[in-house]
C-alpha cells in the first residue's frame, strides 16, 4: 500500500481528486470544511515540488454544463484557505486542449482547480475514456476525496488504471479512525444512529450490533422502533413495512447484549413547517394528532448516562429536523455531551457535522468526518471502491 510520502513528486503534476463539493448560497461558499480538510496534502504535494492539479465534483448536474455548479467560487475560497494562488482551468469538458495547455505551464509549486468533473457524462459511467484523458494530466494520482470514496466514478476509480496512485493524508486519517474504532474500539463502544430512515442505516445497525455495547437510536427513524413497540406515533414519520424488522434488531440487541436506547421524551408539533411550534411530550402521551420532530430533555438526560463509561463513541445523523432550528436543538445539545465525554469520538454526516459547527465544539471531539454516504459505509464495514482503487493501484 503506497503512500503520498512513497513518491517523489519534484517537478511532477500530482492529479489530486479532491471532494471540494461544499455547500453554496449566492455564488458564495457557506461551509468550508472539506476544503480546509484538504490543505495538509496541497501543502505537502506544494512543499514537495509538485504542479498540483486539483479536481472535484459539486453537485449533482447530471452530466451537463450548469453555471450554478461551477466551480469558480470554491476557487476563490480554496485560495483565501491556502493562502496561495490557485489558478481556475474552467472548461465545460473538464478536460480539453485549452486545459492541457494551461496545465503543462504550471510550475513546480503551482495549484490549479480543473472544472465541475460532473459536467462530463463520463465520470459518475467510469468511462474509461474520460478516466485516460483526465490520467493524461499528470504523473501521479493522489486520491484525497474521503466523501467521495463510496464512488466507483472515472476520477477516483477509473483513473487509477492509467497512473501510479496513492491515497492523500485526510484519506489516510479518515480510515485511520473508522477502522481502529470498528476494528479494535476501546470499550464500552457506543453508536449512535439517527436521521429519517431505518432502511437507510440497516446495514450499519447489522455491522455494528455486532460491536457495540450501546445503541442509541433517535431520529425518525426512531419513531419506527416506537411503534413496533406498539407506542402511538400519529402523524410521524414511520417506515410501517420495517416493524418486523426493528423487532428483529431489538431481539438481536438483546442476544448480543446490545442496550438499545429510544427516546423517552420527544417534541412534537401538528405539522412540519418553517413557523411551526413544538411540544415536549412523553413518548406515551404522544397522540393521534401528533409528528414527533426532535428529542426532548429526559432523552438527552437518559442518553448522557448511558455514554458517560464510554469511551468510543460513534455519531451518524441527527435527532430531529435539523434544518429546521425549532427542531436543531436535541441534535445540537446531543453533540454538547459528546464534547464533554472523556472519549474517543467519531462524528459523521452533514447535519450531524452541522451541528457540532453551531455548538463550537469541533475542538473537542476526536474526529469529524468529512464523508457523508462514504462514513456509513466505513460504519458498515464495507470497503470503499475510492480506496480500494488506490491500495490496488
Ligand atoms: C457527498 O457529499 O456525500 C459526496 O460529495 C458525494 O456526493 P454524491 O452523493 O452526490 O455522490
Amino acid at each position: 500500500k503506497k503512500t503520498i510520502r512513497d513518491f517523489d513528486f519534484n517537478d511532477k503534476t500530482a492529479l489530486v481528486r479532491v471532494d471540494f463539493n461544499v455547500p453554496l448560497k449566492d455564488g458564495v461558499v457557506t461551509g468550508d470544511d472539506r476544503i480546509v480538510k484538504a490543505i495538509p496534502t496541497i501543502d505537502y504535494l506544494v512543499e514537495n515540488g509538485a504542479k498540483v492539479v486539483l479536481v472535484s465534483h459539486l453537485g449533482r448536474p447530471k452530466g451537463e454544463y450548469k453555471e450554478e455548479f461551477s466551480l469558480a467560487p470554491v476557487a476563490k475560497r480554496a485560495a483565501e484557505l491556502l493562502k496561495k494562488d490557485v489558478k481556475f482551468i474552467p472548461s465545460k469538458e473538464v478536460v480539453d486542449v485549452k486545459v492541457i495547455e494551461e496545465v503543462k505551464n504550471l510550475k513546480s509549486g503551482e495549484i490549479a482547480l480543473l472544472e465541475n468533473l460532473r459536467f462530463v457524462k463520463g465520470e459518475e459511467k467510469n468511462d474509461p475514456d474520460f478516466a485516460k484523458k483526465l490520467a493524461s494530466l499528470g504523473d501521479i494520482f493522489v486520491n484525497d476525496a474521503f466523501g467521495t470514496a463510496h464512488r466507483a466514478h472515472a476520477s477516483n476509480v477509473g483513473v487509477t488504471e492509467f497512473l501510479p496512485s496513492c491515497a492523500g493524508l485526510l484519506v489516510e486519517k479518515e480510515i485511520k479512525y473508522f477502522e481502529d474504532a470498528l476494528k479494535n474500539p476501546e470499550k464500552p463502544f457506543a453508536a449512535i444512529l439517527g436521521g429519517s430512515k431505518v432502511s437507510d442505516k440497516i446495514g450499519v445497525i447489522e455491522n455494528l450490533l455486532e460491536k457495540v455495547d450501546v445503541l442509541v437510536i433517535v431520529g425518525a427513524m426512531a419513531n419506527t422502533f416506537l411503534k413496533s413497540k406498539g407506542l402511538e406515533v400519529g402523524k410521524s414519520l414511520v417506515e410501517d413495512d420495517k416493524l418486523d424488522l426493528a423487532r428483529e434488531i431489538m431481539a438481536k440487541a438483546t442476544e448480543n447484549h446490545v442496550e438499545i436506547i429510544l427516546p423517552k421524551d420527544v417534541i412534537v408539533a401538528p405539522e412540519l413547517s418553517d413557523n411551526a411550534k413544538g411540544t415536549l411530550k412523553k413518548v406515551e402521551d404522544v397522540g393521534q394528532d401528533d409528528m414527533i420532530l426532535d428529542i426532548g430533555k429526559e432523552s438527552l438526560k437518559d442518553i448522557e448516562g448511558s455514554l458517560s463509561k464510554a469511551k468510543t463513541v460513534v455519531l451518524n445523523g441527527p435527532c430531529g429536523v435539523f434544518e429546521i432550528e425549532e427542531f436543531s436543538h436535541g441534535t445540537i445539545e446531543l453533540v454538547k455531551i459528546l464534547a464533554k465525554l472523556d472519549a474517543t469520538v467519531i462524528v459523521g454526516g452533514g447535519d450531524s457535522v452541522a451541528a457540532v459547527e453551531k455548538a463550537g465544539v469541533a475542538d473537542k471531539l476526536t474526529h469529524i468526518s468529512t464523508g457523508g454516504g462514504a462514513s456509513l459505509e466505513m460504519l458498515e464495514g464495507k470497503k470503499l471502491p475510492g480506496i480500494e482503487a488506490v491500495e490496488e493501484a
